[in-house]
């Protein structure tokens, strides 16, 4: 595997073999066993926009793996200040074994793969969250055992969360389904690739979505660069919200998963958010052992 750039590229098999060594990584890290595999290499972490989650697992990962990992601020580098990124991509190249960035368009992402040398890993752009997806199915498999027969369902915007759900469910062989209103859906490709992969259902109704659901999803309503659309996004997606009602349509025993961070009240409940904790501070924790597992994939090998 050279890039992690979106779900889209990936294989059930890559998938698979991400998700195997995550759960070695993970057995080895509570094990008290060492893994240096990158010793003496170089990640680059450009971030565009905030983080916790993905700040820190990959730069603690990094570490746990024996590299070093570079926090990069738009702020601070030229490209904040307009440097093209084909030139940032040939000049990192010569520098660092391998990049990952949180930006706004995903074709940046593209294109700093396709002007660089080394793999470039997607922290998150507008349109997807890979990185997060591959911690999610971890998540699911470590708590229900197989993907086999399960029923993933996403309450709420269309956004990069959508995408990357939708696409990595229907990988994994899971059945999908997406609440969503009608102006806030999915990326058409997104939409087009799930029409012909598997067993896919989109409606505005948030309890036909959950209906049957073994594992539930749902994430903010303005994602971050649309906080001047927040009031408006209030009104629209009111009821597109993970609740006792929408937990009763579910399967009993249904996961809820929240890539967080969560606006309690809005998308899900206190009373969900708090009933579930466990399963969903596992999957931030998950985020750390997914991660560690994409760097040795495109850096180690
Ligand atoms: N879920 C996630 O990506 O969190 P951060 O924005 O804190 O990195
Ligand atoms: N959809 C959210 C996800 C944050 C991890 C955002 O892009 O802000």
């Amino acid at each position: 595997m050279k890039h992690l750039l979106k779900m889209l590229d990936l294989s059930k098999e890559e998938i698979t073999d991400i998700l195997n060594l995550a759960d070695q990584l993970k057995y080895e890290r509570e094990h008290g066993i060492a893994h240096p595999i990158l010793q003496g290499k170089s990640l680059g972490m450009i971030f565009q926009k905030a983080s916790t989650r993905t700040r820190v697992s990959f730069e603690t990962g990094m570490y746990q793996l024996g590299g070093n990992p570079l926090f990069l601020s738009s702020n601070d580098l030229q490209i904040g200040r307009g440097e093209p990124v084909q030139d940032t991509a040939r000049v990192l190249s010569r520098y660092l074994d391998g990049i990952m960035i949180r930006t706004f368009a995903q074709q940046e992402v593209e294109d700093l793969a396709k002007y660089g040398s080394i793999p470039i890993i997607n922290g998150l752009t507008d349109f997807c969250h890979p990185c997060q997806v591959l911690a999610d199915l971890m998540t699911i498999r470590e708590v229900k055992g197989s993907f086999e027969g399960l029923k993933m369902c996403y309450i709420g915007d269309g956004n990069n969360m959508a995408n990357s759900l939708i696409v990595g469910g229907l990988k994994v062989g899971m059945e999908v389904s997406i609440a969503c209103p009608s102006n806030y859906q999915p990326d058409s490709v997104v939409i087009d690739f799930a029409k012909q992969n598997g067993k896919f259902t989109m409606t505005e109704s948030v309890l036909e979505a959950a209906s049957g659901a073994d594992v539930l999803f749902t994430d903010v309503w303005a994602s971050m660069g649309q906080e001047d659309e927040a009031n408006e996004r209030k009104l629209v997606f009111a009821g597109y919200q993970i609740n006792d009602d929408v937990m009763a349509a579910a399967n009993s025993g249904a996961m809820v998963q929240h890539c967080l961070p969560a606006h309690r009240g809005e998308e899900i409940t206190e009373k969900v958010f708090e009933a579930h904790a466990d399963e969903i501070f596992r999957e931030a924790e998950n985020r750390l052992h997914a991660q560690k597992a994409v760097m040795v994939k495109v850096m180690g090998e």
